[in-house]
This record gives structure tokens, C-alpha cells and sequence, in this order.
């Protein structure tokens, strides 16, 4: 049987993931595969009980190599026991944020060292790296405004505006790196919009399989 496609959206808070994340599902399925979605941090019992710990604001300080390997503590989970398990049934896997999460959070908005990342990423996922990263891109300020309406933000939402200046750039840096990874989707235009190209992405990953 054939592997799966292996796609993963990226973008800092509110740009749309999860908003896209269904459409692209439902494009997928329509065409006759089966998809399985998953979200990093998270996607399995012990791994969305690392996301808890790393979302809370608890009173520890959790320095930055800690978070970093909590990510991929939870990744390592998520990639046995969820994303190569589809993969090799041939569905195809949606994962909402990833490797590239890691490497702009921690990496750009942090300023851990990108080798050390990329080092984790090749340990720990060698095997199951993205086919295809879909990174929808819009400015800080119309993500932001979007995700607070959702309440009370988390330990990582709690980080001031330059930060996400950083995760942002480092996403467009890695969307450079790799081209052929990389698509970026332009967030600020209409929810529709944004679909119908989501949409179209899809029916050629579909007529490439
Ligand atoms: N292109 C768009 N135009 C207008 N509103 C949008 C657009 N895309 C998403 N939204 C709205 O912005 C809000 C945040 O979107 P969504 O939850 O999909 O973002 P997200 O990237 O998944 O956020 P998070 O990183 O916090 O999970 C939602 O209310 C959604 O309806
Ligand atoms: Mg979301």
C-alpha cells in the first residue's frame, strides 16, 4: 500500500490553522482518502498531558531547553504511536503544527540554536518528515486580534508582541530554506479566499499521489 501524504499547517496564533485544518480535511476525504488530524503539541493521552504542562502558567519557570524537549518528548509520542502508524495504513495525516513550531517558537521567538533543533528533528522524526507544510502568514497584530477572542490566553500567548515578530520572520525564513516544502498562504485576505486556495492546493497534492 502506499504511504500517506504527510501535511502540516503552521502559523503563530490565529492566522487560521485550525479554521483551514477542516476545509483541507474535507477536500481530502472527498476525494476518496482517509485522513487522520492530530495537533503538537499533543495527539496522544501522554502527549496532550505534556501539552496541559506546557500550556499552564503555573508558577515554575520552564527554562527554554525544557521546553524545547518537552516539544519533542511529545512529538516522539505523536509520531509512534499516531502519525507513522497512519501513514503506513495509507491515510493520509493533517497535523496542526510541528517541527517547524519548534524551530520558530523556540528557535526564532527563543533564540535556541536552529542546528540543535534540526538535530532533534532528524533524531526524533528522521522518517516522517512533512510532505507538504502549509505555513498561512499574516501580520501579529490580525492574528493576535483573532485568537483573543477565544479568552483567556496560555503560557505561551502570554509573550509580548516582538516575540511573535520573530516566530513570524523565522517561519518566512524556513519557507525560503525549503521551497519545495513550503506553501504560504496569505491570511489577511477573506476566510473564503483563503479556502479556495487551500482547496486547489489540495486537488494537486491529489493529482501528484
Ligand atoms: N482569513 C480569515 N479572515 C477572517 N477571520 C478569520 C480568518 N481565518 C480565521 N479567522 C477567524 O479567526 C479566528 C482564529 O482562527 P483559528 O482558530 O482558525 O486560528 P488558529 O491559527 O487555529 O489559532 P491558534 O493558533 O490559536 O490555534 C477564528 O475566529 C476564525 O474564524
Ligand atoms: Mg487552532
Amino acid at each position: 500500500m502506499n504511504r500517506g501524504r504527510f501535511i502540516t499547517v503552521e502559523g503563530i496564533e490565529g492566522v487560521g490553522k485550525s479554521s483551514n485544518i477542516a476545509v483541507l480535511v474535507e477536500q481530502i476525504e472527498k476525494a476518496g482518502f482517509d485522513v487522520l488530524t492530530t495537533r503538537e503539541p499533543g495527539g496522544t493521552p501522554v502527549a496532550e498531558d505534556i501539552r496541559k504542562l506546557l500550556m499552564d502558567r503555573g508558577d515554575e519557570p520552564i527554562p527554554e531547553i525544557a521546553e524545547l524537549l518537552l516539544m519533542f518528548a511529545a512529538r516522539s509520542l505523536n509520531v509512534n504511536n499516531v502519525i507513522l502508524p497512519a501513514l503506513q495504513a495509507g491515510k493520509w495525516v493533517v497535523c496542526d503544527r510541528f517541527s517547524d513550531s519548534s524551530r520558530a517558537y523556540q528557535g526564532g521567538g527563543r533564540g535556541l540554536p536552529m542546528e540543535t533543533i534540526d538535530s532533534l528533528a532528524e533524531w526524533v522524526h528522521g522518517d516522517a518528515n512533512p510532505d507538504i507544510t502549509i505555513l498561512l502568514d499574516a501580520p501579529v497584530e490580525v492574528g493576535m486580534a483573532r485568537a483573543n477572542n477565544r479568552g483567556a490566553p496560555d503560557r505561551i500567548e502570554s509573550e509580548k508582541h516582538e516575540f511573535f515578530e520573530r516566530v513570524r520572520a523565522c517561519y518566512l525564513n524556513l519557507a525560503k530554506r525549503e521551497p519545495d516544502r513550503f506553501v504560504i498562504l496569505d491570511t489577511t485576505r477573506s476566510l473564503q479566499e483563503v479556502q479556495s486556495d487551500v482547496s486547489l492546493l489540495v486537488q494537486q497534492l491529489i493529482a501528484d499521489y
